[in-house]
């Protein structure tokens, strides 16, 4: 059973932006809010529908070549979701980013031609989420010394791009990240998964591209030898001049990236003071620092930070106040560096597939 609209949730537009079988979060949906986004306004990146699962009749199904007794994939391991209820939780503050978030600026920023759905900033979102360590289970299923690579695979419809069948949503995961801090999440903010964000269970690898956290995951291929699907070899890699024919490596860690929590080319008043707010993140640990220019970036000043003590896989809030004078068309630029000292250059690399878009973004805006 699959949600007639692609997407269940309601999605308001003034806090979404629809793109196809995606929607992307306004920004401005976070003013106000805590350090968490909540489900109502979490961005939703579908490759097609949004799939509507019986948890009654539901199974994670493990199989293959690095499980002890290489369970075939009509023999597998199996878990219920009341086996999984049942197993010691944990809880994870985390960002689930797109690959592709920014990936509109590539186009309105730098004049390119990119191939995807032209986000902005708003295809990110963090949240607590609850489940069982994704290590726990390989374990209990006998996972082997010799395992490589796992493969989880989503229950949604078979993707079919531009005429071609590729299957199922399954992108491969190396086992060292498999058991280093990856959630099999039957939760988000606390309350079950929406059926937008995979429930009855998902992935969530956290600081790694989107695409790595399958949502709906229905069985995991577990394999003493490197995996490959579209998912690693035609997409999610980087490909353009400098690029080989094959593409970059596949891309694992997100990039640092700031926002502010303002409308999409809205308007201020001149003439008072403005306490402009946003968050920063990235993949790469705790972002360290956010400077913020309101001068089309001659001259950058520190805004101050919240959230000292955040997830190093969530975000950090911060605040610039500012008391605009003159009228007319403006731009505020926010550039983020994070604890490993990257940040955000002027202008980003290229790549076809427009991916990992880093560049700082002049945000407009119109003082009346
Ligand atoms: N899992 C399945 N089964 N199908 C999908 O289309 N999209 C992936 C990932 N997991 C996807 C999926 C991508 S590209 C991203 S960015 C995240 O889910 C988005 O998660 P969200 O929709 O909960 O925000």
């Amino acid at each position: 059973d699959v949600a007639a609209t692609g997407i269940v949730k309601p999605l308001p537009p003034e806090l979404f932006i629809e793109h196809g079988t995606n929607a992307e979060m306004r920004w401005e949906a976070m003013s106000g809010q805590g350090h968490l986004t909540p489900a109502d306004r979490f961005f939703v990146r579908n490759h097609v529908s949004t799939p509507l699962i019986d948890p009654r009749t539901w199974r994670l199904k493990l199989w293959g070549t690095g499980l002890h007794g290489a369970p075939a994939e009509d023999r597998p391991v199996e878990f219920s979701y009341a086996d999984l209820l049942g197993l010691p939780s944990e809880t994870l503050t985390a960002a689930i980013e797109c690959t592709g978030n920014g990936r509109g600026f590539y186009t309105t920023q730098q004049g390119q031609q990119v191939s995807g759905t032209p986000w902005r900033l708003g295809a990110v979102g963090v949240a607590r989420w609850r489940g069982v360590r994704l290590a726990h289970v390989l374990r209990r299923a006998g996972l082997t010394r010799g395992a490589v690579d796992i493969l989880p695979r989503g229950l949604d419809a078979d993707y079919v791009d531009k005429g071609e069948n590729l299957g199922r949503v399954r992108r491969p995961l190396p086992v060292a990240k498999a058991l280093k801090d990856v959630l099999l999440a039957y939760e988000m903010n606390g309350a079950p998964l929406p059926p937008d964000h995979g429930f009855p269970v998902r992935l969530v690898v956290p600081s790694w591209v989107g695409i790595a956290s399958v949502k709906w995951v229905g069985d995991i291929q577990v394999a003493d030898e490197p995996l490959f699907s579209p998912w690693n070899t035609r997409y999610y890699r980087l490909f353009g001049p400098g690029y080989p024919p094959e593409g970059s490596a596949p891309l694992t860690r997100m990039n640092v990236k700031a926002a502010f929590e303002l409308p999409w080319d809205g308007t201020l008043q001149a003439g008072r003071r403005h306490v402009l707010k946003g968050r920063s993140w990235s993949g790469n640990g705790r972002v360290h620092r956010t400077e913020v220019s309101v001068d089309g970036g001659r001259s950058w000043h520190r805004a101050r930070q919240h959230d000292a003590h955040a997830a190093d896989t969530g975000w950090v809030r911060w605040e610039f106040p500012w008391r605009p004078d003159a009228p007319g068309r403006h731009e505020l630029l926010a550039r983020a560096t994070d604890v490993t000292g990257a940040s955000q250059p002027s202008t980003a690399a290229y790549n076809t597939l427009g991916y990992l878009f880093g560049a700082v973004v002049r945000h407009p805006v119109t003082l009346v």
